[in-house]
């Protein structure tokens, strides 16, 4: 979608006017205020939340109800701009525009509108959405097209990482993975290393290669590195999670629950967003992100319950669930980013536990840490980028969980499941300042909201981006 600004509007255009409960335009810029006293009088349309109304004259307009001025907020006109847009684009129109009065902000309905707009039609050879093409957005005074475009890119960057989320497992292998990957960063300015299987067992990356084991489908380790401040010796470090496919292995999940596993690489879709929003904006940071991708399946050379592995950092783990993968993919990540990358932070984000959804349901994410200055900046990151996180404790009970009496650790720690599997990273990442993001609940959605469509939600991008840019 090409977003212009302010171009004269045309005949063949729909053009998009958000509108408060009972409210005329200020400054009646489309001249339909008279069409708009009627509609409002006669109760056909009152601007209510969720309210459109199409009027057709010479040109075409979509009103969009936002309900009372007052109560707005930066979250409620995102979803009701974007939902209302939705039901716009039944309409059949191909190009749009959009009337920004001044209590908008352009980047954000710019970013909405992006978002909004997406659908995973790759595969369908038939009923597929007509595109729409390109949409102005008539703002009054300046634009900061800085802003916009810095915004834009977030969008766009956001909607790479649904791509990579929704694409099914049979086409993203972590060989596939790590190649999207590297033609990203050849695109967008950072450098890709990806580590084959060999230079993976030569790292020790053993808890790692574990779960690895019963697949045919190689594992990776993609190391992506950008280097946006020379001058600053420091580097912050992100882990995504990159599970391509999480069949549960012998501790096997349901046949409902296996049907969306092809998303547990959504931590790693995020941190390959965020690196291409860095990449595009030009931010001045050093930032390195790492993904150990692989594949979690059952076969005869499998890991098992029962088994006790080793892994990078040293300590042995003994397996009592082969479904809590996640966990030892990232403490071998965390250990060698913070080890080798000489990072000055981590933060990893993984779609880690079933339990997070029942904690926080699925539009907040789970947050834990070790440093109450990162949860600050993550807290700030979470408004800006209209994204959920609320924080989650650890105490010394839970830490106890975690312990094995044949092996140093064990992989499962029982109730409370996001807590637990937060202690079992936590055993990795020495006294590294460290955020933990548990986006099980966040990273899919099955129903239309807001500016989200049916899938992947590419949640985690712009929270980064905002995060990095709050660290600066
Ligand atoms: N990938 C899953 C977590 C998940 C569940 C993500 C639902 C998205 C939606 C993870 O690997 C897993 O299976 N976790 C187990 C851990 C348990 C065995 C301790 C879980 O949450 O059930
Ligand atoms: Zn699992
Ligand atoms: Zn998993």
């Amino acid at each position: 979608m090409k977003v212009l600004f302010n171009e004269s509007i045309g005949k063949d255009e729909l053009v998009l006017v958000p509108m408060f409960k009972k409210e005329l335009i200020n400054e009646d810029v489309c001249g339909i205020n008279d069409e708009l006293k009627f509609l409002i009088d006669s109760k056909i349309f009152e601007g209510k939340k969720g309210q459109t109304h199409y009027i057709h004259n010479e040109n075409n307009y979509f009103l969009i109800g936002l309900d009372e001025k007052e109560k707005l907020t930066d979250k409620s006109f995102r979803n009701l701009f974007a939902e209302g847009y939705k039901k716009s684009k039944k309409l059949g129109f191909k190009s749009y525009s959009a009337m920004c009065f001044k209590q908008f902000k352009i980047e954000t309905m710019v970013e909405t509108l992006i978002l909004a707009d997406y659908e995973f039609e790759i595969y369908k050879t038939s009923d597929k959405k007509e595109p729409v093409e390109s949409i102005n957005i008539i703002k009054e005074g300046l634009v900061d097209e800085a802003k916009v475009n810095e915004h834009i890119i977030l969008a766009e960057a956001t909607i790479e990482a649904r791509n990579l989320s929704n694409e099914p497992a049979n086409v993203l292998t972590p060989t596939e993975l790590a190649l999207r990957a590297t033609e990203l960063g050849a695109m967008y300015g950072f450098e890709v290393e990806v580590l084959d299987k060999k230079q993976i067992e030569e790292e020790n990356m053993k808890a790692f290669l574990s779960v690895a084991k019963a697949s045919q489908q190689e594992p990776r380790f993609i190391i992506m590195r950008y280097q946006g401040n020379p001058d600053s010796k420091d580097r912050l470090g992100f882990v995504g999670k990159g599970l391509t496919y999480d069949s549960g292995g012998l501790s096997i999940k349901s046949t409902d629950s296996m049907v969306t596993m092809k998303d547990d690489m959504s931590g790693a879709s995020a941190v390959v967003g965020m690196m291409v929003s860095l990449g595009r904006n030009k931010t001045k940071v050093n930032v390195t992100a790492v993904v150990a991708a692989c594949e979690n399946l059952i076969s005869g050379s499998g890991y098992k319950p029962g088994d006790i592995i080793g892994s990078r950092g040293g300590k042995s783990i003994f397996v009592a669930n082969t479904d809590a993968e996640g966990r030892l993919t990232l403490v071998d990540a965390i250990d060698y980013i913070i080890d080798k990358e000489m990072v000055t932070s981590v933060v990893d984000i993984a779609t880690l536990t079933g339990s997070a959804v029942h904690a926080l349901g699925t539009t907040t994410t789970a947050m834990i840490s070790n440093n109450e200055n990162l949860i600050n900046t993550m807290k700030i990151a979470s408004e800006l980028a209209d994204e959920g996180v609320w924080e989650l404790p650890i105490f010394d009970d839970n830490r106890e969980q975690v312990k094995h009496h044949d092996a140093d650790l064990k992989n499962i720690g029982g109730k409370p499941g996001t807590i637990t599997a937060a202690v079992f990273l936590e055993n990795f990442v020495k006294d590294i300042p460290w955020v933990h993001l548990d986006i099980a609940g966040t990273s899919w959605t099955d129903k239309e909201s807001g500016y989200l469509s049916k899938g992947a939600t590419g949640v985690g991008v712009r929270l980064l981006y905002h995060y990095i840019k709050e660290m600066i």
